[in-house]
């Protein structure tokens, strides 16, 4: 079991699906988790069995989200050793149907909340030298799929976002990994019945949440003279 006792931990999208699984995987392996959502029973069910703390937010909500961070921090006496950014939304709709509403929504949550997170938190890292941020970005921040239009803008978006935070981060002492999952069976596709769809992956071709956490946790076991800036998870 790898050890992150003593270490602090802050996991958005921890209510479901992958930031559910980093969220319970960061805290079996010692470290105190925060996990942010808006699911009050799903929080309080992740309090409840896994010992995470709740801080219930709606990343869309500027004065919310830098309020429930800076309560958080004063907690645990400083910025979080590890910062997850898990939290994200998906639609599928083709570019001359897409509604400005779901574009919105899926840069709100999947690029502009990351951002609202880091520009919180890292002021702190950066003085104390020292943390991890890891942003899970997505194969469809790499590649083009018909109907990705909001979401592939919103994960290319973060991989450019976070490519900048690299070089910026370059010297010190803070660390950033960008995990890019291909598809993955989580409550993400309900929506969409992917098994009834031919133009969409089986789920039982998909990723399992658990493997993604894996790939969260071994970047946080590493040492901390160990970068990695990219990591991409398929299946074999
Ligand atoms: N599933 C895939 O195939 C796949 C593949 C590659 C990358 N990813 C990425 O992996 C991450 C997790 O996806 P998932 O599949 O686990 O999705 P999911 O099962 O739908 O879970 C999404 C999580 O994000 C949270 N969230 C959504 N909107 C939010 C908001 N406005 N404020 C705060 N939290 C919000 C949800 O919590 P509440 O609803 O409780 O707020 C939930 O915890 C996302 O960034 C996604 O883009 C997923």
């Amino acid at each position: 079991m790898s050890d992150l006792s003593g270490r602090t931990a802050l996991v958005t999208g921890a209510s479901r699906g992958i930031g559910r699984q980093v969220a319970e995987s960061l805290s079996r392996a010692g470290a105190r988790v925060w996990g942010l959502a808006r699911s009050e029973d799903d929080l309080a069910d992740l309090s409840r069995h896994h010992g995470v703390e709740p801080l219930r937010v709606d990343l869309r909500d500027e004065t919310a989200t830098w309020l429930a961070l800076d309560d958080m921090t004063d907690v645990m006496g400083g910025a979080p050793d590890i910062v997850v950014n898990a939290a994200g939304t998906f639609g599928i709709a083709a570019c001359d149907k897409e509604s400005v509403a779901s574009f919105d929504a899926q840069i709100a949550v999947n690029l502009r909340g990351p951002f609202l997170v880091v520009r919180a938190l890292l002021p702190a890292m950066l003085e104390r030298r020292s943390g991890l941020i890891v942003n899970i970005g997505s194969v469809a921040g790499r590649r083009a799929f018909t109907g990705n239009a909001a979401y592939s803008a919103s994960k290319f978006g973060l991989r450019g976002f976070h490519e900048v935070l690299l070089e910026e981060l370059k010297g010190s002492g803070v660390r950033a990994s960008l995990v890019e999952p291909a598809a993955t069976d989580t409550p993400l596709w309900d929506p969409l019945e992917p098994d009834s769809d031919p133009n969409l992956p089986d789920r039982a071709d998909m990723l399992a949440a658990s493997e993604v956490a894996d790939a969260v946790l071994f970047i946080a076991t590493r040492s901390d003279t160990v970068s990695i800036p990219v990591l991409r998870v398929e299946r074999g």
